[in-house]
C-alpha cells in the first residue's frame, strides 16, 4: 500500500505522561510550508552508489547496524559520500537527522545552528537551520569542518560538500536502502513535520517497506513526535530515544514503538535494561558506541543493533565474535 500525499490532517495525540517522561524538547513552529525553495540550487550528483567490494564475510552474531549520521567517523556526517561509506562497509541503516528549512524542505542535519558543520557566507551558513531557505544552505560547505577537525581522515573531495535534502537521499538510494530518521527535538509540535516526512516516504515507494520489513524506522527523544506518527501511520515503526539521565518509560514506550534507542551509559548503569526491552518485546539500539572494546562490549550485552560512526568496526566485531544472543528483533 502507499499512503496518498492528500491524507491529512489528523487530530494529533498528546500524551503530557509521555512528555515529561523524555527528554523534554520540543517548541519551535516550523516555518510555512512551500513548494519553492526560492533558488535553483544545484542537484545533488548523479553516480552509482557503491556496494561492498568484494562482498563482506557474514556475521557471527546478527545485530543491525546502525550508521550514526553515516559513517561519520570516516567521513564528514550527513553528506553522501557518508552513506555511501556506510553503505559501502555493510551498514544496515544509514540515518538521518532531519530538520525543516525555512521554506519546508527536510534536510539532512544534526545540530539546530550551523556553526560547527557549515562554511561559508556567514548570512546562509550561520544561524538556525530553520531560519535559512533550502537555496541558502545550498550555498554552504559541509565537508572542510571535518577535514579540519579531523586531518589524518581529510581529503580534498570532501570540500564544498552540499547538505542533502531527505528527497534526494531517498533518490539516490530508493529502495536499496534502509533509513533510521530522527525527528529532532525543536521542530514543530503541529505534526507537519511527521506528515511531510510520511508524505515523503509514500512518495518514494519506501511506505510498504516500512511497514513490512522496516525498511524505514523514525526515531525521536519527543515523545509527541513519535504520538504524532502513531496517529498519522499507527503501523508505522518507532524508535522512543532517551537521553542520558532521562527517565526509562519501556512499558509506556511499547504501547507505540517498535524499539527503544537509549544512550549507551544508560545501558552500562542498568545491566537489566536489555532483558526488560524484550520482555516487551521492544528492540533496543543503544547510541553512540565507536572503539572496538566498548562495541564489544555492548554487542555481548544482546543489544538488538546500535549507532556508531564506525559501521566497519562494529561489522568486524559481529563478523568476529559469536556472543550467543537471540535473534535480534528487526
Ligand atoms: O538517534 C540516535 C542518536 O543519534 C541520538 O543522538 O544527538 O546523535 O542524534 P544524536
Ligand atoms: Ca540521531
Amino acid at each position: 500500500m502507499s499512503m496518498p500525499r492528500s491524507r491529512l490532517p489528523l487530530p494529533l495525540l498528546l500524551l503530557p505522561l509521555a512528555l515529561a517522561a523524555c527528554d523534554g524538547g520540543g517548541g519551535r513552529m516550523a516555518a510555512a510550508l512551500s513548494d519553492d525553495a526560492g533558488g535553483d540550487p544545484a542537484p545533488m550528483p548523479a553516480a552509482p552508489v557503491p556496494t561492498p567490494d568484494p562482498p563482506l564475510p557474514p556475521l557471527l552474531t546478527d545485530q543491525v547496524i546502525v550508521a550514526h549520521r553515516g559513517a561519520s567517523g570516516h567521513a564528514p556526517e550527513h553528506t553522501i559520500p557518508a552513506y555511501d561509506l556506510a553503505i559501502q562497509m555493510g551498514a544496515e541503516y544509514i540515518e538521518q537527522d532531519v530538520l525543516p528549512t525555512a521554506d519546508g524542505v527536510l534536510v539532512c542535519i544534526h545540530d539546530d545552528t550551523l556553526d560547527r558543520t557549515a562554511r561559508g557566507p556567514a548570512e546562509n551558513c550561520t544561524g538556525n537551520v530553520s531560519d535559512k531557505t533550502l537555496a541558502q544552505l545550498k550555498t554552504c560547505d559541509f565537508g572542510s569542518w571535518f577535514n579540519e577537525a579531523n586531518p589524518e581522515r581529510a581529503r580534498p573531495e570532501y570540500e564544498g560538500l552540499q547538505i542533502p535534502t531527505l528527497e534526494e537521499v531517498f533518490q539516490r538510494y530508493g529502495q536499496s536502502a534502509k533509513y533510521y530518521i530522527e525527528i529532532k527535538p525543536n521542530t514543530s509540535t503541529d505534526g507537519s513535520v511527521e506528515q511531510t516526512l510520511l508524505d515523503l516516504i509514500a512518495e518514494y515507494d519506501l511506505y510498504e517497506g516500512m511497514l513490512a520489513e522496516r525498511q524505514v524506522l523514525i526515531q525521536s527523544f519527543i515523545p509527541s513526535s513519535l504520538l504524532n506518527v502513531f496517529t498519522l501511520e499507527p503501523e508505522a515503526p518507532l524508535v522512543q530515544l532517551y537521553a542520558a539521565g532521562a527517565t526509562f518509560t519501556a512499558p509506556l514506550a511499547a504501547s507505540y514503538s517498535f524499539g527503544i534507542g537509549p544512550n549507551t551509559t544508560e545501558v552500562e548503569l542498568n545491566p537489566l535494561m536489555v532483558e526488560e526491552a524484550h520482555a516487551l518485546g521492544l528492540a533496543i539500539h543503544p547510541y553512540t558506541i565507536n572503539s572496538e572494546e566498548d562495541l564489544a562490549a555492548m554487542a555481548a550485552r544482546c543489544v538488538d543493533g546500535l549507532f556508531t560512526n564506525f559501521p566497519d568496526r562494529y561489522r568486524q566485531v559481529l563478523v568476529d565474535n559469536d556472543f550467543g544472543c537471540p535473534a535480534p528483533i528487526r
